[in-house]
């Protein structure tokens, strides 16, 4: 495995379209273990293809409950609201707050390209939404309703 380098906030990449993973190789395995490497040392809770620098839909999630890995996901259902403090490892030091589904079902292919689906709530809805933002070139900071100073988050 090796650490992939984050790409930062104002390159183009991170407002890019992503296409399709469409090759379920050797490539795509190295691929997910080298985000998720580079996930875990930023101390992220998940991380999509353009952040490491590739613009295909795919990316890895982890609130504590286990390493998710999406390929090609999709939101096929969503249900209430939630608003809570969101972050991103392409936006360093900046925090805001972003209303998003409370409850989700995501379709997604598995690293062999098996077809899933998963319900998903609250905090883990919340990460899973945010990466399948960035696949569509969209960050946190474009659609959160505040912005919150830093500091008055450490109590
Ligand atoms: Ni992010």
């Amino acid at each position: 495995m090796a650490l992939r380098k984050i790409v930062i906030k104002n390159d183009d990449i991170l407002r890019k379209k992503c296409k399709p993973i469409e090759n379920f190789d050797e490539k795509l395995g190295i691929l997910l273990d080298d985000m998720a490497e580079t996930m875990y040392k930023a101390n992220g809770v998940g991380l999509a293809g353009p952040q490491v620098g590739v613009l295909r839909r795919i990316a890895v999630v982890d609130v504590g409950e286990g390493l998710l890995e999406l390929i090609n996901p999709e939101i096929i259902k969503s249900k209430g609201t939630q608003r809570d403090v969101e972050g991103c490892l392409s936006c360093p030091n900046e925090w805001g707050y972003v209303v998003r589904p409370n409850e989700i079902i995501v379709k997604f292919q598995n690293r062999s390209g098996k077809h899933c689906q998963l319900k998903l709530k609250e905090f883990f809805a919340r990460a899973v939404c945010h990466e399948l933002d960035h696949l569509d070139g969209k960050l946190f900071i474009d659609i959160a309703d505040e912005m919150v100073d830093p500091n008055e988050l450490k109590d």
